[in-house]
């Protein structure tokens, strides 16, 4: 176990008579970047939120940088600080700007003096490319503002991992790019990452690893090279013939 920053050992998750995950397990070292693919419904969202305790798992443990977060004692909000999430839908503040959407986790979760939030938030938006915008609602944003706010966010918090769950999904074509440039930009900062994307050029092109799940199970994992080329299972053959048909781009580019 040494060496990795987050290790996920054997989740089940239920929602009634509905086994979602079963048996997960998985590690991501420090500076990796790591993406899992798979059907819809298949776990992927389940298992992000029981690695940041948005939803407790039934059995199996999670540690985060040897401290096992899994355990009720752990304070939550203190976890959450560490393990910083980009949602599908953005999940921004309506009611505050592009900057105090970014600030306000630092001053109310890191108790941060209002002045330096503020200072540490605007040098987050500037990296995405927001610094003109930081006055705007999100409502007055394109949805690639938004989520370039929603990583802004994330980023603030100086976690030790970041969770991407379909951060470019809810995007028109026109506006993925933008979003996935900042996410290569982190990857290439060293950031460690674990991303539920379909995007298969990112997935390609910057991840050590590639973990496909199907049914709430780990099915075939490997790195990308070896993934795309030569994938050992059936099911993730097919899979990645079903995407490309729907994306245009499995991977072969
Ligand atoms: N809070 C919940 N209560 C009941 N069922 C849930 C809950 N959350 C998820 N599920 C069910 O668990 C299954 C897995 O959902 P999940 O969102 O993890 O899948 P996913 O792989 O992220 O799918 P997608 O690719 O569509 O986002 C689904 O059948 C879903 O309906
Ligand atoms: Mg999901």
């Amino acid at each position: 176990m040494s060496g990795e920053l987050l290790v996920v050992e054997d989740i089940h998750k239920a929602f009634g008579d509905l086994k979602v995950l079963k048996g997960i397990s998985l590690a991501v070292a420090k500076r990796e970047r790591k993406v899992i693919i798979g059907p819809s419904g298949t776990g992927k969202s389940t298992l992000l939120r029981c690695i940041n305790r948005l939803t407790r798992p039934d059995r199996g443990k999670v540690w985060l940088d040897g401290v096992e977060i899994t355990d009720s004692k752990k304070q939550i909000s203190k976890i959450r600080q560490q393990i910083g999430m980009v949602f599908q839908h953005f999940n921004l503040f309506v009611h505050l700007s592009a900057l105090d959407n970014v600030r306000v986790g630092l001053t109310d979760v890191k108790r941060m003096e209002k002045k330096e939030a503020v200072q540490k938030a605007m040098e987050v938006l500037d990296r995405v490319g927001l610094t003109d915008k930081k006055n705007y609602y999100p409502a007055e944003l394109s949805g690639g503002q938004q989520q370039r706010v929603g990583i802004a966010r994330a980023m603030a918090m100086d976690p030790k991992l970041i969770l991407f769950d379909e951060p470019t999904s809810a995007l028109d074509p026109e506006l993925i790019g933008e979003v996935l440039n900042v996410m290569e930009e982190l990857a290439g900062e060293g950031t460690t990452m674990l991303v539920v994307t379909h995007e298969m050029g990112f997935a390609r092109t910057i991840c050590d690893e590639i973990i496909f799940m199907e049914g709430g199970e780990i099915l075939e994992q490997g790195p990308p090279e070896q993934f795309f080329t030569r994938p050992k299972n059936e099911r993730t053959k097919r899979f990645l013939h079903k995407i490309t048909e729907l994306y245009g781009h499995g991977g072969e580019g």
